[in-house]
């Protein structure tokens, strides 16, 4: 038999799950752009499911440090990986700094990009509660988990407005933070994010890009209903 990722064995059923009228949003982007506000107001208007796939990247690189591991081991990564439950992504610590440098190390391993897909279609083509369809932001989510996602969104703002956004949020959270250096962790996420060869971020060749860079989180909701809305609805 031809080894396949679990993702593709599983495809037909998860496709089965999805109806004709199922809507499914790709958000995509660099870190700090603004998907994640985003994402999370159009799954609110459009009563639809969310998902932060961000949050599951980080939670296998908490997992990984809280067992004294290291986050560039593949197999002890991807071990990790496979043992997720849903409870690991309700971790109030996901969003720290060193937590976000050890998920963009295990993002980075295809063996742990293949665990987590099936987990992420899932959720696309069955959401819960019901819900008519989902809302997923991510890195990949519009090239790989759903590329049959009736609307893709690429949100972008420059390095330096990223950047001092981050600087705001976590100075706003007590905790310390140093411009200069948000701005270089920012770049060398980017790179990572970009140059690495499985699933690197890059725009879907049918999404619309949108930057942020001047716009506040308002107007960048009413810009991407009216995408969605056009495409979708
Ligand atoms: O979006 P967030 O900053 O929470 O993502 C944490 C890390 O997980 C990112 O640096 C990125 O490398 C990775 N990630 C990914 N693919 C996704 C979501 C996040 O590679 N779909």
């Amino acid at each position: 038999m031809i080894w396949r990722p679990p993702d593709e064995r599983r495809r037909p059923a998860i496709l089965a799950a999805m109806t004709a009228d199922s809507i499914i949003v790709a958000v995509d982007g660099p870190a700090a752009a603004g998907k994640g506000t985003l994402a999370r107001s159009l799954a609110a208007a459009l009563d639809l499911a969310y998902l932060d796939t961000g949050s599951i990247y980080r939670a296998v690189g908490a997992k990984v440090l809280d067992a004294g591991g290291d986050p560039a081991d593949e197999p002890a990564a991807a071990a990790v990986a496979e043992g997720l439950v849903p409870a690991d992504l309700e971790r109030d610590d996901l969003r720290g700094e060193a937590v976000g440098a050890a998920a963009s190390q295990v993002s980075a391993l295809p063996l742990v990009r293949c665990a987590l897909l099936a987990f992420q279609r899932d959720f696309a083509y069955n959401p819960p509660q019901g819900k008519q369809g989902a809302v997923l932001d991510g890195r990949d989510i519009g090239t790989v988990v759903c590329p049959e996602a009736c609307a893709k969104l690429f949100v972008t703002a420059s390095a330096e407005e990223r950047a001092r956004r981050r600087h705001e949020e976590l100075l706003a959270r007590g905790e310390k933070s140093i411009y200069a250096r948000v701005l270089q962790d920012m770049r060398t996420r980017d790179a990572r994010d970009a140059g690495r060869e499985t699933a690197p971020l890059r725009p879907a060749t049918d999404a619309y890009r949108l930057d942020t860079s001047r716009m506040d989180a308002d107007e960048a909701f009413r810009a991407a209903l009216e995408i969605v809305r056009a495409r979708c609805l």
